[in-house]
């Protein structure tokens, strides 16, 4: 395999620039301080797309989750659960809020979060789940809201890898109270960065704008008393550049049919390693799960797993794409791995390491292929497998 065949994402695309040009050349602002123009535009045809009532656009994905945990009020005392298996950022904004983050480990197949696990962390302290549905699988929605609701607890979905993935027909993201999603460029649905917020909850909506969006639109919008710290804020700027809304807009056209179009390829590649000894594959589109792709993550076996980094070199040798997916469990990183006090923290995030032998067994055994979003992909993924077999080989696995 050569440089031409790897994994490019996002292509070189003529419309997108074509649609950035005309935004420059009509004049259309650089720099949107109301729900107006390009912003509005895509904000009302993402809640279309959810049917939900409210979207907001934010600059990241991050910064969407922090507007969602800044809006639901927790105080240093409540308890949220989040994936141990998850992307930094799922957690990371939490540290903002100042609330107690309790780990939780994951199912073997798909590494979403363990349904049966949470519900045995669950205490009187609990306010909210987080949700990832990792690497575009949807979780388990139907046992996490059995759950939630028999604890009265919020469910927030992290949709950042999951955009157009549905559950029982119904799309993530529009489970919970409210949820966030990226458009960072490694994105199906891309602006280069951003990200936005689907809610149908007009407090959660209000509360959101008055920590990324202070001033214009905040005043405009917000309706609750809170309405008297509209111009002033709580302290964020998060609104999305125009450019990045012309992108995803621009691609928000071809979503329905890329998603497709990976459908088709993936489950080709599905088939084509289906055949391959030693290593096991994730979970497809099943009845009630119609899956997305954010990778494609295949294992190998737990005995061998001491062979994951030399095989994952042989990838490289015969040029094998690989996704860098930066899911390390979190309770590997500090601070969740020390019992040393980061600065701003009033107490050590350490957790009990035993309790995450499925998110620990998950990384140590997966390398990641990306997900072929484009039909010319084809060809590609029909050699995956005799090169794999190779790269096994050569790494003695
Ligand atoms: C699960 C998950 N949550 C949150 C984020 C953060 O999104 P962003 O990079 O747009 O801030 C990502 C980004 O990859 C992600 O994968």
């Amino acid at each position: 395999m050569n440089e031409r065949n790897s994994f490019i994402w996002p292509p070189a695309n003529k419309e997108i620039a074509q649609d950035v040009f005309d935004y420059i050349h009509s004049g259309e602002p650089l720099s949107i301080y109301d729900r107006s123009g390009v912003v509005q535009e895509l904000e009302v045809k993402l809640a279309a797309y959810f049917g939900a009532k409210y979207c907001l656009l934010t600059n990241s994905g991050t910064a969407a989750l922090h507007s969602i945990y800044f809006a639901l009020g927790l105080d240093e005392d409540s308890e949220v659960i989040v994936p141990d298996h998850t992307f930094r950022a799922t957690v990371s904004p939490l540290f903002l809020i100042g609330c107690k983050l309790i780990l939780c480990d994951c199912e073997y197949d798909s590494g979403n979060i363990d349904y049966q696990e949470l519900e045995k962390k669950i205490t009187d302290k609990t306010r909210a789940i987080v949700v990832t549905h990792i690497y575009g699988c949807p979780a388990r929605m139907e046992k996490i809201m059995l759950i939630a609701k028999k604890y009265g607890i919020i469910v927030i979905e992290d949709a950042a890898q999951a955009f157009g993935a549905q559950y029982n027909g119904k799309k993530v993201g529009t489970f919970g109270l409210a949820a966030a999603f990226s458009l960072q460029e490694n994105k199906l649905l891309y602006g280069g960065e951003g990200g936005f917020i689907i809610t149908n909850d007009r407090e959660i909506y209000e509360r959101a704008l008055l920590l990324g969006h202070a001033g214009k639109r905040a005043k405009s919008e917000v309706r609750s008393p809170e309405r008297a710290f509209a111009d002033m804020g709580y302290g964020a700027k998060y609104r999305i550049h125009p450019l990045s809304a012309v992108i995803a807009l621009s691609q928000l056209k071809k979503v329905n049919k890329l998603i497709s179009q990976t459908k088709k390829n993936m489950s080709l590649l599905h088939d084509v390693l289906s055949e391959t000894p030693k290593l096991s594959l994730p979970p497809m589109t099943r009845s009630v799960s119609d899956r997305v792709y954010y990778s494609f993550p295949i294992k190998i076996e737990e005995e061998r797993k001491s062979k994951l980094d030399q095989i994952r070199k042989s990838f490289k040798y015969y040029a094998i794409p690989q996704r860098d997916i930066g899911c390390r469990p979190l309770h590997q990183h500090p601070p969740f791995d020390t019992t040393k006090r980061p600065f701003f923290f009033k107490k050590s995030l350490k957790q009990t390491s035993a309790e995450f032998s499925t998110s620990d067994a998950f990384f140590a055994r997966t390398i990641h292929l990306p997900p072929y979003y484009l039909s010319e992909n084809r060809r590609i993924i029909q050699k995956i497998p005799g090169l794999i077999q190779k790269a096994f080989e050569r790494a003695g696995y």
